[in-house]
């Protein structure tokens, strides 16, 4: 069956793919810019893609058995690679997203409890309040036009900030946004010789991001002073994640974390969480905006309900649909890389010690060989019986060290998508292509002006 029968899908605008011989200094200065660039049409028809990355030999994966193999079959043999663990560690610490080995199984064993689904409804009543206050706000600046990009940023971050704290981020946002610009504007960029040299081996920009961490965790700890401060009564269920985290203890040793791991889980999940559901919330809406017809059957859905329930948000099937063809089209993490401790055969592709597996969402989400019309926007590919292949759309990553956050970027996003369509038309009030760019997540070249008016 043509999924896409009915009606003409929209194909949003990308960046012009790399010529398959581009010079080696070329990608080189692109990767700063935006990595998605970098790829040539090669990478989007082929399975399996050797080459280099400065002095190692790396794989672009594509095809979903040698991809399963690396995050799931044999994961242990992959880590995170050493521009990787450069970039994160100032700001996530030895926080989850870093650990390897023992700390890893320790800390994931520790934290699941508090982000299984049923968790996660406990928090809903948090993201509707900050709803409730979004629509508000937004019911004053119907007509004009409208940057949905950072109130979608600020929404997400208020959501972080009362999910894990209890408390409003108007006093502190502000100061959290600031540390994630600097830092995703220039030290979070990869340079030269942060990819060259081994991570043992501190890279003329390990000095100012140090400095940045040291900032960073006082006011990270900060945070957990006042929300200590605001106490727990005995007794009392949890509150927020901060409660569960704090709370949380090893099933196998018994044992919790010490102030100063509690201080990067808590950054781990405030980073980790925020921008990647606003940047999904974003792309959605502005696909929304190119194809006015999906958006009113997303408004149908909704029926102008209140919803705010986690029953009420596994209502929504045709949003979480526009939810999950977002994250195909425009996966906010658009690259998982890993290095290899050891040689290894992933379904037939024989890797060496110290090599790059590349596994691209957003390659393998716009493959030719995966997807029907790959480049379009066509939500009910998500309704039809067959699902994609598991290891052809990653979103979340797969295997041990999928997303921990999925349950709640899932719920969040779909309720967020459902009442903001469910309130208001929303129109581009310019018709500049809006190209993604894929530096830190998959972003926006430049927010374009929205116009909204009330349904
Ligand atoms: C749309 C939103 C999100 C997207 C697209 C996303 C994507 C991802 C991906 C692809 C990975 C796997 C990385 C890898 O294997 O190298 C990951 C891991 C992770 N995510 Fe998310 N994420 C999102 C939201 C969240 C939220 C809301 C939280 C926390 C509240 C979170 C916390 C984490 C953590 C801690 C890990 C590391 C897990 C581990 O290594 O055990 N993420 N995420």
């Amino acid at each position: 069956m043509n999924i896409a029968s009915v009606r003409r899908p929209v194909v949003p605008p990308t960046p012009p793919r790399a010529p398959d011989d581009m010079s080696f200094l070329g990608r080189v200065a692109l990767l700063r810019q935006n990595m998605i660039a970098t790829w040539g049409q090669r990478a989007y028809e082929e399975d399996v893609i050797k080459g280099r990355f400065f002095l190692q030999h790396s794989f672009i994966l594509n095809r979903p058995d040698a991809i399963r193999h690396v995050l799931l079959s044999n994961y242990e043999n992959y880590t995170r690679t050493p521009a990787g663990i450069r970039m994160l560690r100032p700001v996530l610490g030895e926080g989850l997203l870093i650990a390897e080995g023992q700390a890893w199984t320790h800390q994931r064993r520790t934290l699941a409890p508090a982000f299984t689904p049923r968790a996660t409804a406990n928090l809903v009543p948090h993201m509707t309040a900050v709803l409730d206050e979004t629509i508000a706000k937004l019911d004053t600046q119907t007509g004009a036009p409208v940057d949905l990009r950072e109130i979608m940023q600020r929404m997400t971050l208020e959501i972080a900030g009362r999910t894990m704290f209890s408390f409003g981020m108007e006093r502190h946002g502000p100061t959290l946004r600031n540390f994630v610009m600097e830092y995703g504007e220039r030290l979070g960029r990869p340079y030269f010789l942060d990819m060259l040299l081994p991570v043992s081996w501190p890279s003329p920009m390990d000095f100012p991001r140090a400095r940045f961490r040291k900032r960073w965790t006082e006011f990270v700890a900060m945070l957990i002073a006042e929300r200590r401060a605001a106490g727990k009564k005995d007794g009392a269920p949890p509150r927020d994640l901060f409660d569960l985290m704090d709370a949380a203890r090893d099933p196998e040793t018994g044992k919790g974390f010490s102030d100063e791991q509690l201080v990067d889980e808590v950054a781990t999940m405030i980073l980790a969480g925020h921008e990647t559901t606003a940047t999904t919330l974003f792309w959605a809406l502005y696909l929304l905006a190119l194809d006015p017809d999906t958006q009113e059957e997303v408004a149908s859905e909704t029926g102008g309900e209140h919803l705010d329930s986690m029953a009420d948000i596994d209502r929504q099937k045709l949003t979480r649909a526009v939810i999950d063809e977002t994250m195909r089209l425009y996966p906010p993490a658009f690259l998982v890389a890993r290095s290899a401790r050891d040689k290894d055969d992933a379904a037939g592709v024989e890797i060496g010690k110290g090599d790059v597996i590349m596994i691209a969402p957003w390659l393998l989400h716009r493959h030719e060989k995966l997807w029907d019309q790959p480049n379009a926007f066509i939500p009910k590919r998500f309704m039809s019986k067959e699902a994609p292949d598991r290891f052809a759309y990653l979103p979340f990553g797969a295997g041990p060290r999928v997303c921990i956050g999925a349950p709640f970027a899932q719920a969040e996003s779909v309720l967020a998508l459902a009442r903001l369509i469910g309130a208001f038309r929303v129109e581009l009030a310019d018709s500049v292509p809006v190209i993604p760019h894929g530096v830190v997540t998959t972003q926006p070249d430049r927010s374009p002006p929205f116009r909204i008016t009330r349904r």
